[in-house]
């Protein structure tokens, strides 16, 4: 089933003419047909080497595109050392993974994700020969205005779906606060100085700060999500990455001292859908998040200088948490993801968000 994308446009217009504060996130721009062929891909296990992983896999539709776990899964004999981002609103970042290493084009992620041994490890040449063989790729290649499947083709197919990953919906964006989010709300821009990082209608400033957030311990534990860590720390050329026992964050490309242990401001959109929390997973809650700020952070000689104890009061940091809450917009159809095999392989049955909301 193909939606098309002026639908989606047609109901964005609706809630921004409802928006009161807060600016709703506004469609992208993609060509449709090729994100048509990006949405299939995502779904697809034959993307990685052994077809055991989707992007899907680690990015699930009904976690606002994350895994539900602390830290990622990997690929067979691996496992991850960060917590799986939320791709809502994710094309609009100006730099992608926690610590923003990379920020030129959301295709370049893409790729990274096929290839590196850890996530799909998956050789692009083969990819390129899989989808040539499955005649619904060759299809739909073609619906895209590309002659035939191709890797510079099959990257940008990814970028274009995860584009139309929008939220909607928040009550935030229809002004629908209760009065407990209303109090919430003036601590985030008053005393919370939350607003100053998360800012903007992602309410991010896309920028690393030194929070710190606690390391979590499983990453040296565990023998496979050790040597997942140890292989990234040498390809960034950092010193002693075989005794390093603290995730860099920033640093890792940087290379500037202060830079150490800071990562990325994440999005605050779709949180009810996206637990455990941080770079990390380190957090299950939103309320153990709002207890670490209200501690003022975390403890690092680098820590960001806003972070100060805040003195909430239980019914206050109630209302904080009320006011993440409604930045979450709708609920993801999880139904309308499911593969079935036809003749061929897997074909994708219906699309990633009820179109009827
Ligand atoms: C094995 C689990 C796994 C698979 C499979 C996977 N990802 Fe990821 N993805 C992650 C993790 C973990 C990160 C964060 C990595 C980091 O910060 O170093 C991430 C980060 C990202 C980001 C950056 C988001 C941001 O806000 O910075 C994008 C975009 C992304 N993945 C898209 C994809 C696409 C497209 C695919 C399929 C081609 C895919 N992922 C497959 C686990 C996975
Ligand atoms: C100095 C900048 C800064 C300030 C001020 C700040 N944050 Fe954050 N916030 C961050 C960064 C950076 C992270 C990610 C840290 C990490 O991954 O280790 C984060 C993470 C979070 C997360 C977890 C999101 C996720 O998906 O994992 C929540 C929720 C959050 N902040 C809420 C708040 C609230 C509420 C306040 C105010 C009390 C606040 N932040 C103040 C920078 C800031």
């Amino acid at each position: 089933m193909i939606r098309t994308l002026s639908v989606i446009g047609a109901l964005f217009a609706g809630t921004a003419a409802m928006a009161q504060d807060s600016v709703p996130i506004q469609p992208m721009d993609v060509n449709a047909a090729r994100a048509e062929l990006g949405k299939r891909m995502f779904y697809d296990p034959r993307l990685s080497g052994d077809t055991s992983l989707a992007c899907a896999s680690c990015h699930m539709p009904d976690k606002a595109f994350t895994d539900g776990e602390a830290l990622s899964q990997a690929y067979s004999g691996a496992m991850h050392f960060r917590n799986s981002p939320t791709l809502a609103n994710v094309g609009y970042r100006a730099a992608w993974m926690h610590d923003g290493r990379l920020g030129t084009n959301l295709n370049d992620v893409a790729r990274e994700m096929i290839t590196e041994t850890y996530l799909m490890n998956m050789d692009m040449r083969i990819m390129q020969e899989r989808m040539k063989q499955d005649p619904k790729y060759v299809e739909m290649f073609a619906a895209a205005g590309m002659s035939e499947p191709s890797n510079g083709g099959a990257r940008n197919a990814l970028m274009d779906f995860m584009k139309t990953i929008v939220s909607r919906g928040a009550p935030i964006d229809s002004g629908d606060l209760t009065s407990s989010a209303e109090r919430g709300r003036l601590i985030f821009e008053g005393k919370g100085q939350c607003s100053s990082c998360h800012s903007g209608p992602r309410y991010s400033d896309d920028k690393p700060h030194n929070t710190g957030v606690p390391n979590n311990p499983d990453i040296w534990s565990d023998p496979e999500r050790h040597s997942a860590f140890v292989t990234y720390g040498k390809f960034m050329g950092v010193e002693n990455y075989m005794n390093l026992r603290e995730d860099l964050g920033a640093y890792i490309r940087t290379h500037t001292p202060d830079t150490k242990r800071s990562f990325l401001t994440p999005t605050l959109r779709e949180l009810t859908y996206t637990a455990p929390y941080m770079h990390n997973g380190v957090f299950e809650t939103l309320e153990e998040v709002v207890e670490f700020y209200n501690a003022g952070g975390g403890d690092d000689d680098l820590k960001d200088s806003r972070l100060k104890p805040l003195g909430l009061a239980a019914s206050e940091k109630g209302d904080l948490v009320e006011f993440l809450k409604s930045m979450s917009g709708d609920t993801y159809d999880v139904d309308a993801y499911v593969w079935r095999e036809d003749d061929f392989g897997y074909q994708l049955i219906d699309d990633w968000r009820n179109a009827t909301n």
